[in-house]
């Protein structure tokens, strides 16, 4: 065997044996590099006799020829088994299951609350809060319940232990307190709405110890009860999602207002579902009225300047009828399958712009 024949047979072996590019990269550079085997027999071509070099030449390039082929056929062979090996690791398998949906629902408590305060958003209004545990002067003394009257006992009220001086403090049994803080706290122009829980001893299909309602309150040099009605008539159709919705305005009674009112919506029964805007029968939606002069007195107001109106609604009821819900006691109850069936998307946020419920 010639020393060229020998030299490729090794090299040859060497490149089969090259496990990886970088493997490879070294037999090229120790045959075909500067000083590689290869390229060293090259360099005596110039030394030797013409006769010798018309032999060697052609079997020095040969070998170069081949040798370069040979490392360009195994880097292909290489990369392409790299490529191979990352595509079986990377791979995806589109046939798994998709995870499952998170779990959450948004209560129609929170939702309806959420739409309500969109609505008067828009309005202008702004939102305030106030205590779950009030003193009889918020509660009733300011909103002009007289001392022992009988007004006091329809709240069905929730009282403490007496404190040393005999006053005893509430469940406030209505979010009308929250008024009396803002008119004392606050110069009008006041135009505020008031989410909260509220409480009273009471349990049946439609009414629960604890249950939400949203106040409303307009207090201003000019304001009356064609501004009142306007306000609410916007508010429940906006909030039923239809135009033609017919209201009325009851005479009423109550102790903070005069005169005094109950709204009433028009609807029909179809089967179980309450339909607005047609039919013949009505439906009590929410008190309201001309806030009385007392009630402004008591928050250092002077009735003579100022006037306003004020309305408080159930947001229970409100949500029970706006979505077909038939028992107030199943929204406390905490059966996560109820709030899978009437909960909403914790992603779909109410709003006038994309709509209030979807
Ligand atoms: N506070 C009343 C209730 O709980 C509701 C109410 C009626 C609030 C008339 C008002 C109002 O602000 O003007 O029954």
């Amino acid at each position: 065997m010639t020393d060229i024949e020998s030299l490729e047979r090794d090299l040859i072996a060497k490149i089969n044996a090259a496990d990886g590019v970088a493997a490879l990269e070294e037999v090229r550079v120790a045959a075909l590099g500067k000083k590689g085997a290869v390229s060293e027999r090259m360099k005596t071509l110039g030394k030797m006799s013409p006769d010798e070099r018309k032999e060697k030449g052609p079997a020095l390039n040969g070998l170069k020829d081949r040798i370069t082929a040979a490392i360009e056929a195994k880097k292909a062979e290489l990369e392409t088994a790299a490529l191979d090996a990352r595509l079986a690791i990377e791979k995806v398998d589109v046939t798994l299951p998709i995870r499952p949906e998170p779990k959450g629902k948004i209560h129609p408590v929170s939702q309806v609350t959420e739409e309500i305060v969109a609505i008067f958003s828009a309005m202008g209004f702004d939102v305030a809060e106030g205590p779950d545990i009030e003193d009889d002067f918020h509660n009733f003394t300011a909103l002009n319940f007289p001392a022992d009257h009988p007004a006091r006992e329809m709240h069905d009220t929730f009282f403490f232990e007496p404190k040393e001086d005999g006053s005893r403090m509430v469940l406030r049994t209505h979010t009308s307190p929250v008024q009396i803080r803002t008119m004392m706290t606050q110069k009008p122009p006041i135009r505020i709405i008031i989410p909260g829980r509220t409480f009273r001893c009471d349990s049946d299909q439609t009414h629960t110890p604890m249950f939400h309602q949203v106040e409303g309150l307009v207090i201003d040099k000019e304001a009356h009860m064609g501004h009142l009605k306007g306000t609410l008539e916007a508010f429940i159709k906006t909030y039923f999602e239809i135009d033609d919705v017919k209201t009325r305005f009851r005479p009423h009674f109550f102790p903070f207002t005069e005169p005094s009112a109950e709204m009433d919506v028009q609807y029909e029964r179809v089967g179980n579902e309450v339909r607005f805007g047609q039919g013949d029968k009505w439906m009590e939606i929410l008190g309201c009225g001309m806030v009385h002069p007392n009630v402004l007195r008591n928050c250092g107001l002077d009735p003579d300047e100022y006037q306003g109106f004020a309305w408080g609604m159930g947001v229970d009821r409100l949500a029970m009828l706006k979505y077909g819900i038939p028992d107030l006691r199943d929204f406390f109850a905490g059966d996560a399958r109820w709030l899978e069936h009437y909960g909403f998307d914790p992603a779909d946020q109410p709003n006038l712009a994309t709509g209030l419920s979807r």
